[in-house]
């Protein structure tokens, strides 16, 4: 592809320090690099824990960088301290929805306040056509206008995720970073949120992170998808090469327990290894990989491309 990614990430890492163990760090992002093209929906998958919402906040600018790079639309955005991003001009480019609407919105604020806040504090527009932005957003998301007014307590569920998507699509962002944006809902609702989010990146040509643990809503939602394991990218590509055809064991493993899948299930032994300093000369599957040989003790597979496109951190792929 020849036009400039959207998002550009090169080896981005985070590491925390362990409270009680000094110098002691868990690696929650390690060497992680993807592109994403501008309207392009990428999925990123992986079991709890392995890092999803450490990568998607610091793509926000909400958590800083250990090393690495994120450059979005050619700026070089990692190097900003995620305390000084709120007020940087493309602040509104990015913007992220949370998992529980219930947790993320302000008891206190009106569905209206809710979504009108980001245009207050980061917008141009006088406070008319801020209120009109408002009802806009709302329409879009399928919010009737008469329940502006209302509270979250006053909200089911499905209308305080819609209230969430207005609120990030307000100051019409270039990408919108979802993590689990349903895992709170209802089944039904799932489905209805799904579908919306599904129109709106066609309306409005967003380009979509997509968090979630389930492989049937990253299959109708994502052009890609991005496979991690305790903090690293072990294989990525168009979802319907790697759900058809998975190169690496622990997305053979994640693929053969989606619902309804022909089959049998390949169950994990043993446990997932500590994040904290893990051995940089072995793989961090060894142990739980059903093929591990003596060598993925010795040495950590890199990246390879496997297909077009595709590629899978595993020595046998
Ligand atoms: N603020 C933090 N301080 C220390 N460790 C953290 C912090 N945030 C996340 N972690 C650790 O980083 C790892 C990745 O967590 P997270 O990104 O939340 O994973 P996921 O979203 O995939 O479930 C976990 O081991 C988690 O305990
Ligand atoms: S490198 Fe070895 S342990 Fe790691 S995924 Fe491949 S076969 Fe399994
Ligand atoms: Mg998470």
């Amino acid at each position: 592809m020849s036009t400039p990614p959207l998002l550009q990430v090169e080896d981005l890492t985070r590491r925390f320090p362990v409270a009680g163990r000094r110098g002691a760090e868990l690696h929650a992002v390690a060497d992680l690099s993807f592109t994403l093209q501008p309207g392009e929906s990428i999925g990123l998958v992986g079991e709890s824990g392995c890092g999803k919402s450490t990568l998607v906040r610091m793509l926000a600018r909400l958590l800083d960088v250990t090393e690495g790079r994120i450059e979005f639309d050619g700026k070089d955005i990692g190097a900003v301290p995620a305390a000084r991003f709120a007020r940087h001009p493309l602040r509104g480019a990015i913007q992220m929805v949370f998992q529980d609407p219930t947790d993320s919105l302000n008891p206190r604020f009106t569905a209206h306040d809710t979504i009108e806040e980001p245009l207050r504090l980061l917008g141009t527009l006088p406070a008319s056509a801020r209120a009109a932005r408002v009802r806009e957003v709302a329409a879009q998301v399928g919010l009737p206008a008469e329940l502006l007014p209302r509270l979250p307590h006053q909200l089911s569920g499905g209308q305080k995720a819609r209230v969430g998507l207005a609120r990030a699509l307000a100051l019409s962002p270039r990408l919108l970073i979802l993590d689990e944006p349903t895992a709170a809902l209802d089944v039904s609702v799932q489905a209805v949120v799904l579908q919306l989010l599904a129109r709106l990146r066609r309306e409005l040509g967003l380009a979509y992170l997509f968090v979630s643990h389930d492989l049937n809503v990253v299959r109708l939602l994502t052009d890609r998808v991005l496979v991690m394991y305790l903090g690293k990218l072990v294989e990525s590509g168009p979802v319907a090469d790697v759900l058809a055809q998975p190169r690496h064991p622990y997305t053979q493993a994640l693929v053969s327990a989606i619902p309804g899948r022909a089959g049998e299930r390949i169950r994990l032994p043993g446990e997932v290894k500590s994040p904290i300093d893990p051995p940089r000369t072995l793989c961090r599957f060894h142990g739980r990989c059903p093929r591990g040989e003596d060598r993925c003790a010795r040495e950590a597979p890199p990246l390879r491309q496997v297909a077009p496109g595709h590629w899978a951190a595993c020595h046998f792929a």
